[in-house]
């Protein structure tokens, strides 16, 4: 049977494509071609047949006329959508009224008398393209088939312009002497604030490898050794919980460079992200604009600002320093804030979309969510607490006028900075506050060295343990970690930034600790015993004791960058063979069991207890 059918296909032998279903026009007419593709749609009108071929780089109309060529019209009788043809004719021009101005070839077709078919194709699970992006099939499913999900136009241009993108990247960073080094997949666990991912081995038995979360160590390393330059398309690996912009595997464009500040870095992020804009026509200035990170947190409530839009968080706690709605003055005498932000012509925010945009703050840890409505008439949830007078003090402090609401939020500095922050990203986006086609970069300067993790009550490297502190804190940085003064630990500022475009973290680096002593002390602050910082970084330790130059760096998240050049909000839709947000790959069924024998080789017995 199976013989039967495949000797009904026809053979490729030697014939040869001429051209690619995306490049026929007017200037063809009269050539004789052959496309090669994917039945896209299949038109039966008697004694026309209309074929739409598709390939990677766009779509053909096939015409085949009974009278002109009857075999090939008997053939394209057996043609279904999908199916994989040849097609052998010549290129003629469409009637005016029959041209489609929508796809690139739409004023030719190609008059066929030879058609091949070379493969069939099953009924398809689902459509491939359908009108609109919400009608598609779901996720799951499209995952499951991404082959077939792959041969929809949009992911294939993604998938193409993220390829330019790297491309790009790698002529400017040659342009500049960089040098493209490779560093091994199978490393050791070297935590970077996420979980690694472990490869035991056979050898050793009971020992492991780790998937490099980045090759920071590696990439210094080669500082040391002289390499100057370097960068790389890095693949990182990270086990942490997954969202819209992140995958488990991802790629970096990764950098490092010796005797290098600041300054030398921030031209290498600008100038690197300005090429790879041009790719879609965007202009990103030549100083991509800096605010340090207190600021960021102060205007935007977040260290990743999108710029598109302003909306900036008031600090109002000054109002209630002696007086006013108790739960506002304690927060304010504990130290904390009372901030708002002003949603220009919303006086009319219902009761409904309040409660919404409240349980939005509480998500991030707010008490609630006080507001002021400034219609003809001012009304507020802080009237009866207030009075009108102090109600008004407060919209004209923060300069809402007549139709506009003031939302409220008071506590704890980094509760008011989080969910301020979340509510202004999302009424932006509901409000329609962001303009699609704009570009907005900024770097993020000054990070804190250190984050104060309350579940563990230590202080943790709040980019990692190699970065430098700023020269002015450096003292400081002495004297928490060696006169013990921890608490100092939170003031510290490091020499450390962020590349920012539309609210997404594109890029991440810092200039490193390049001496033993520096680094010993970091590690001592992030708790890591002598022992622990031996065992896990000894090699490192040692290398710094023989010449390390002054070295700094960054990474740029490749995905996240072609998914502002792509327009999407799906990190997915850059990547061929992305995992979903459970850490599955649905069409491969990964990860999955393995042969007792393989465990047994490994040395390595599962405990299936619960
Ligand atoms: P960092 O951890 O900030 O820095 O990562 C750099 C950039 O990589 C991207 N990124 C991700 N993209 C997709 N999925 C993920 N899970 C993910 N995690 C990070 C982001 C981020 O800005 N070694 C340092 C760099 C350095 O100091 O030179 C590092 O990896 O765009």
């Amino acid at each position: 049977m199976l013989k039967l059918k495949l000797s009904m296909l026809d053979s490729l032998g030697n014939l040869e494509r001429t051209h690619t279903c995306g490049e026929l026009d007017v200037k063809n007419v009269g050539e004789r071609v052959v496309l090669m593709g994917w039945v896209a749609r299949k038109r039966d009108f008697g004694i026309f047949t209309f074929l739409d071929l598709r390939d990677r780089e766009g779509i053909t109309q096939i015409v085949i006329s009974e009278d002109v060529a009857p075999q090939a019209h008997a053939k394209a009788k057996q043609v279904r959508n999908e199916y994989v043809v040849a097609v052998k004719g010549s290129v003629v021009a469409r009637s005016d009224s029959a041209v489609n101005p929508k796809i690139p070839t739409g004023r030719i077709e190609v008059l066929a008398d030879e058609i091949l078919i070379l493969n069939e194709s099953k009924t398809l699970p689902f459509e491939i393209e359908k009108a609109g992006s919400q009608n598609l099939a779901s996720e799951e499913l499209r995952l499951k088939y991404r082959y077939l999900d792959l041969r929809r136009q949009r992911l294939q241009k993604n998938l193409i312009m993220r390829a330019q993108v790297i491309r790009k990247i790698r002529e400017y960073m040659d342009s500049l002497g960089f040098i493209e080094i490779e560093t091994p997949i199978l490393l050791k666990s070297t935590p970077e604030g996420a979980r690694d991912f472990l490869v035991p081995s056979r050898v050793y038995k009971g020992k492991f490898y780790a998937l490099p979360q980045s090759p920071q160590i590696l990439k210094q390393i080669c500082m040391i050794a002289g390499l100057d330059r370097y960068y790389q398309i890095a693949r990182c690996f990270r086990d942490e919980d997954l969202r819209a912009d992140r995958q488990p595997e991802f790629t970096q464009l990764d950098v490092e460079m010796s005797f290098a500040n600041q300054e030398m870095i921030y031209r290498i992020i600008e100038g690197v992200f300005r090429s790879v804009f041009k790719l879609i026509d965007v202009d990103l200035p030549e100083q991509f604009p800096r605010l340090t990170y207190k600021e960021a947190i102060e205007r935007f409530g977040t260290d990743k600002p999108d710029l598109r839009f302003g909306m900036e968080l008031q600090d109002i706690s000054d109002l209630f320093k002696n007086d006013g709605f108790a739960p506002f003055t304690s927060a304010v005498a504990s130290g904390g804030q009372v901030k708002a932000i002003v949603v220009k012509g919303r006086a009319d925010y219902s009761r409904k979309r309040l409660d919404e945009l409240q349980q939005l703050t509480k998500r991030y840890g707010a008490g609630g969510l006080a507001w002021i409505k400034l219609a003809d008439e001012t009304s507020s949830s802080l009237m009866k607490a207030l009075g009108e007078a102090k109600v008004e003090e407060i919209a004209s402090k923060v300069k809402a006028e007549k139709g506009d609401a003031v939302l409220i939020v008071a506590g704890k500095k980094k509760v008011v900075a989080s969910s301020l922050g979340a509510l202004r990203t999302e009424i932006a986006e509901t409000e329609n506050l962001i303009d699609r086609n704009s570009y907005k970069p900024v770097l993020i300067t000054e990070f804190p060295m250190f984050e104060y993790n309350e579940d563990t009550c230590e202080y943790e490297a709040a980019h990692h343990p190699f970065t430098a502190p700023m020269d002015e804190d450096v003292e400081l940085f002495y004297r928490a970690v060696e006169k013990g003064e921890r608490e100092l630990l939170g003031k510290i500022r490091a020499k450390a930034y962020d590349a920012v475009i539309n609210g997404y973290e594109c890029a991440g680096g810092s200039i490193r600790i390049h001496q033993r002593r520096l680094q010993e002390l970091n590690f001592k602050a992030i708790g890591l015993s002598n022992e622990t910082a031996i065992e896990r970084f000894g090699f490192f330790l040692e290398a710094l004791d023989y010449g390390a130059p002054p070295h700094g760096g960054f990474a740029a998240g490749i995905e996240r960058t072609c998914m502002i050049i792509c327009g999407t909000e799906n990190i997915r839709d850059v990547m061929a063979f992305p995992k979903t947000s459970s850490g599955q790959d649905l069409m491969i069924d990964s990860p999955s069991l393995v042969e007792e024998s393989q465990l047994k080789e490994l040395g390595i017995r599962l405990d299936t207890r619960e």
